[in-house]
């Protein structure tokens, strides 16, 4: 390890290390979990050995009195070299976070990280996830109060400022993968580097307080406990009778008791490749610490010739690498940008499987993605037998986020999916773009963690070199209105003049105060209002709390709550490409003429019925007309009938991902809770009065509308854009005098998803600050 000289040099010394009233072995008191406590040993045990072989491992005194000596540490190390498992854990370890109101806070960008990494550590720690290690994600928190090690998404720590503007229930902050500048980590830094400051000068005040507290008590205090003096003592006369100190000891505690210590707040900011200088000139010159890892050289190749189908190209380069090399060699990575082309690529590479030679048996694909459900992200980490071979299909999530081990072949396809927001005309984007040079370096990297490996780049190296050196920071291109909405919510209100490490551009700060104002969230003079602390309240984005208030006014609570949780998720319904007919079919009992909003409310509604009568349904009388969903009943009836059972059976009956469904009513519950808490009477329902749920929708989505134009096409009413509707909405190809959508994606066209019908005349109803005076 080395250090680059910012600070003093290094010193392994302990008088400059953790003093000795600091360092404890931790109370585990906290694990209730007595039934499986040696089974939770004993796998804890047989992680340290993998532990310590990591390349950390040896430096872990060293990094611990960093920290420890340190406000501010800039950690730079290898991605897989044991920072996100193993920091956390040294700190806790030594001691660090053994008072009662501390733990640490380890930030991630990606939910799928925050979980999958908490489980590993609660594994190596040998706890429960969710005593002391433990995760917190939107929508699920797996943590206690128990929890001295807490990986979060950056989004949750940011709600936390809100209850906690200090964060005092932590005295470290680790923002880990610091380099892929999401919106919300950049908006942390500026706030953490105010709230040390804060901390700095409250934690010196109480020092102080307490100082002369214990000066007064002490000098109170032999004439209370003393009693009355029964002979003349002469000898020791100057020093303390034992009663004596044991009354110190008790005013010195009674002092403590009366409020929880405060500590200085100490930020670690970790990545395995950032711009380490310009970190840490913005942290005050935050001394930076290299942490060496173990990389072979991978050896890189290019195509000669630029791919049309770089799936396509994936697909053969996996195949052929399987063959022409030995199976035992190493494991397949393949970096893509995103679900849909994770699923196509691990069908075709199932298919072709199937026809491998004997000799060349088992090639087992392993997904991993942010969607997919934490149950079966474990298998990426699997062991393998050894005549089988992994094919890990991965997002950029797999580029410095998980470390997967045994990979020696990467096939980049040199893609990735990147968000965007047009600020002129409003409209958001998720577009499959190239990567940059550096994620491109990461990605090969990851063939060479156990020895020397091969990337195929399957671009030419020609295309290589024209791609940008560094990704763009989110906070640079992306909307900010939710973020705006929390800093003024967390009592910024110059948010313009923020300590933004790089400022995002005026326009979008201009759009973001604009569309807060016109929700009401801001008054005139740019101030929170009550209704824009009450939106701030709830996880959701500004637009869907409003949504949520109005459906208050409007007795439509109920319904507002199916919608708000329906589209926190991707879409609800599928249709198979080799059985789309059935689909449609299944889908249209659940349609409304109004459009895709009322439509996700009836599915909602039908499947609650279905599960409240579940047991009485019978089936067979539905079914005696459809062979095909006889068979699939016949299926789902061999297997275990429990209810849960006939819930997914229902829902692949009427072609609705239940993953998805499952998700919804969660997501539907905690907002519920949530609403409940302020008082809001959640079951209010206004039957099917679909008016009323739209005109409650729109007071959200004013900005998301678009208007009918002479020659059949929509123009949206921001940034005047011509807009179509998305096929797999009910409203595809139909007319209507205007419409409201919850997303604009571009693809060749620019298409509308999530439709429904609305009355010109409802907006000025709607948004009377923005339409109050037009007449549509
Ligand atoms: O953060 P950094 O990239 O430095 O490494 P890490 O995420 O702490 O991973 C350290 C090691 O733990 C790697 O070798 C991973 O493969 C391993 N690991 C694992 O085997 N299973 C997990 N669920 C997480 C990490
Ligand atoms: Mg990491």
């Amino acid at each position: 390890m080395k250090n680059k000289n910012k600070s003093e040099s290094f010193n392994k010394s302990k008088k400059n290390g953790i003093p000795k009233n600091e360092l404890t072995s931790n109370n585990h008191s906290s694990d209730n979990s007595n039934s499986n406590k040696s089974d939770l040993n004993i796998k804890s045990q047989k992680l340290l050995k993998q532990r310590q072989e990591l390349p950390i491992f040896s430096a872990k005194r060293e990094i611990v009195d960093y920290i420890y000596k340190n406000k501010t540490v800039i950690l730079v190390g290898e991605t897989g070299s044991g920072k996100t498992t193993q920091i956390p854990q040294f700190l806790y370890e030594e001691g660090l976070v053994r008072k009662n109101n501390c733990a640490i806070a380890i930030t991630q960008p990606r939910r799928v990280a925050a979980t999958s990494i908490s489980k590993r550590v609660a594994d190596e720690v040998g706890t429960k996830l969710g005593a002391r290690v433990g995760y917190t994600i939107r929508f699920d928190d797996c943590s206690s109060k128990y929890t001295k090690i807490k990986y979060l998404t950056d989004g949750m720590l940011l709600r936390e400022v809100l209850s906690d503007p200090l964060l005092l229930k932590y005295r470290i902050v680790i923002l880990d993968e610091a380099h892929e500048r999401t919106l919300r980590t950049d908006v942390l830094f500026g706030m953490l580097k105010e709230i040390q400051v804060k901390r700095e000068k409250l934690a010196k005040d109480q020092r102080e307080k307490m100082r002369s507290l214990k000066a007064s008590e002490m000098h109170k205090a032999p004439l209370n406990v003393r009693g009355p003096k029964t002979h003349v003592k002469f000898d020791n006369s100057d020093s303390e009778s034992e009663s004596e100190s044991d009354a110190k000891e008790a005013i010195i505690k009674k002092v403590k008791v009366q409020e929880d210590e405060i500590f200085e707040l100490k930020i670690v900011v970790m990545s395995a490749t950032l711009d380490a200088e310009k970190f840490s000139n913005y942290f005050n010159g935050a001394p930076i610490l290299y942490v060496s890892g173990r990389q072979y050289p991978v050896k890189i190749k290019y195509t000669y010739e630029p791919q049309n189908d770089y799936l396509d190209a994936a697909h053969l380069t996996v195949m052929q690498t399987h063959l022409e090399t030995n199976t035992d060699s190493g494991d397949i990575l393949v970096f893509l940008s995103g679900q849909e082309e994770i699923e196509s690529l691990e069908k075709l590479i199932r298919e072709t499987s199937k026809h491998l030679p004997k000799s060349k048996k088992g090639l087992v694909v392993a997904p991993i993605y942010a969607a997919l459900p934490q149950n079966l992200q474990n298998k990426v980490f699997e062991k393998l037998p050894s005549d089988h071979r992994k094919v890990v299909l991965a997002t950029n999530i797999a580029e410095t986020s998980i470390t997967i081990p045994g990979i020696r072949y990467v096939i980049d396809t040199g893609v990735h999916k990147v968000r965007g927001f047009d600020a002129r005309v409003g409209v958001e984007s998720l577009l499959v773009e190239p990567v940059s040079k550096s994620s491109a370096r990461q990605r090969a990297g990851r063939a060479g963690r156990i020895d020397s490996g091969v990337c195929y780049r399957l671009y030419t190296e020609n295309d290589f070199e024209k791609l940008t050196e560094d990704d763009v920071p989110e906070i640079m291109r992306r909307q900010l209105t939710s973020v705006i909405l929390m800093l003024k919510a967390s009592g910024i209100d110059d948010v313009i003049g923020f300590d933004y490490m790089d400022p995002p551009s005026k326009s979008a700060l201009k759009n973001a105060l604009l569309e807060l104002y016109s929700l009401e969230a801001l008054d005139d003079s740019g101030k929170l209002t009550d209704l824009g602390k009450w939106m701030a309240e709830f996880p959701l984005d500004p637009v869907y709390s409003k949504v949520l208030y109005e459906s208050i006014k409007h007795k439509c609570t109920s319904e507002a709550l199916d919608l708000v949780a329906a589209l926190s998720v991707d879409s609800l319904f599928y249709s198979p490409i080799d059985n789309r007919e059935a689909a449609f079919n299944a889908h249209k009992q659940f349609q409304s003429l109004n459009g895709d909003h009322w439509t996700v409310i009836n599915l909602l509604k039908a499947f609650n019925e279905y599960k409240n009568n579940s047991s009485k349904v019978v089936i067979f009388d539905q079914l005696e007309n459809d062979p095909d969903s006889f068979e699939l009943y016949e299926n789902a009836n061999n297997k275990d009938k429990s209810s849960s059972d006939k819930l997914e059976f229902w829902c692949k009956k009427n072609f609705v991902s239940f993953r998805n469904l499952s998700h919804v009513i969660r997501i539907r519950q905690q907002i519920s809770n949530l609403a409940s808490n302020l008082n809001i009477d959640v079951s209010t329902s206004c039957g099917d009065d679909t008016d009323t749920v739209l005109i409650c929708l729109l007071s959200g989505f004013f900005y998301k509308c678009a208007m009918l134009q002479p020659d059949g096409t929509y123009r949206s009413l921001t940034g005047s854009q011509t807009v179509h509707i998305h096929p797999t909405s009910s409203m595809f190809r139909k007319k209507t005098a205007a419409i409201v959508y919850d997303q604009l994606v571009f693809t060749n066209k620019l298409y509308a998803k999530s439709v429904s019908a609305i009355q010109p005349g409802w907006l000025s109803i709607a948004a009377p600050r923005l339409y109050g005076n037009n007449s549509f």
